[in-house]
């Protein structure tokens, strides 16, 4: 699918190094013992640590938490961890780039991405029940990440999430990461629809709509 190509061209071309982490870990058991960097002793992560662990390390923060200018450049607003897009910064039309190798254009919350694909916006991963993933279960995550579509069976999800990596997660690792998401702090942000071709959005499954 040619959204498929897009979203895997992206991951090849410019986030390969943060998102490299997942499919490494991707070789171990969740509850594994772990050494210690200073001890050398195993020690256990839980399930919630380890999806923090894995959340931190691949790249999530970096299109889901908005990013705002600190006092040494931008930086990620972790009052607002992994809210997605804000609702209330409205993106204008996106500009027009001329023929040629740019074809990108994101936000300076690095949370709105315009591309050939169209406009997407980050989604809200807190715990909302209205906004965010509060009602989804384990499983609609799981079965999300692993076929590309919303729950499983609704729209496909657009680039730039990196579906193409994340999809190689084990059952244990995206189980963690979603017991993780579940326990931070809901924050009500409703993030707007992407203005994509009719004909992406119309593949939305009967009753997809009200269990978000
Ligand atoms: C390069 C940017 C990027 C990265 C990195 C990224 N995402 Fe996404 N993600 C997006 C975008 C954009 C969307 C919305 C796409 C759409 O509207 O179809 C999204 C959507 C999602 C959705 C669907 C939510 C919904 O309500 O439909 C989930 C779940 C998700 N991301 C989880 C994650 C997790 C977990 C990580 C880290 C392991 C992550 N994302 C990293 C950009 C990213």
């Amino acid at each position: 699918m040619k959204t498929q190509t897009w979203a895997a061209a992206l991951v090849a071309l410019a986030l390969p190094a943060t998102l490299a982490a997942p499919m490494i870990l991707a070789q171990e058991p969740v509850m594994a013992p772990h050494r210690a960097a200073t001890s050398g002793e195993p020690v256990a992560l839980d399930l919630v640590e380890r999806g923090k662990y894995i959340v931190s390390t691949s790249g999530c923060h970096d299109c889901h938490t908005p990013f705002m200018m600190g006092p040494n450049g931008p930086e990620p607003d972790m009052s607002r961890a992994l809210s997605g897009h804000p609702q209330d910064l409205l993106m204008p039309t996106p500009p027009v780039l001329p023929a040629g190798p740019w074809q990108i254009v994101v936000s300076g919350t690095a949370t709105a991405h315009a591309g050939p694909w169209g406009v997407t916006y980050t989604a809200n991963l807190t715990p909302d029940a209205e906004t965010g993933l509060g009602k989804w279960t384990m499983q609609q995550f799981v079965d999300t990440i692993r076929t590309g579509r919303r729950l499983g069976r609704g729209r496909e999800i657009l680039p730039p999430m990196p579906i193409p990596v994340y999809r190689n997660l084990t059952d244990a690792d995206l189980e963690a990461v979603f017991a993780y998401l579940q326990s931070i702090p809901a924050i009500s942000n409703k993030v707007p629809d992407p203005i994509v071709a009719e004909e992406v959005l119309e593949l939305e499954a009967p009753g997809e709509t009200a269990e978000k």
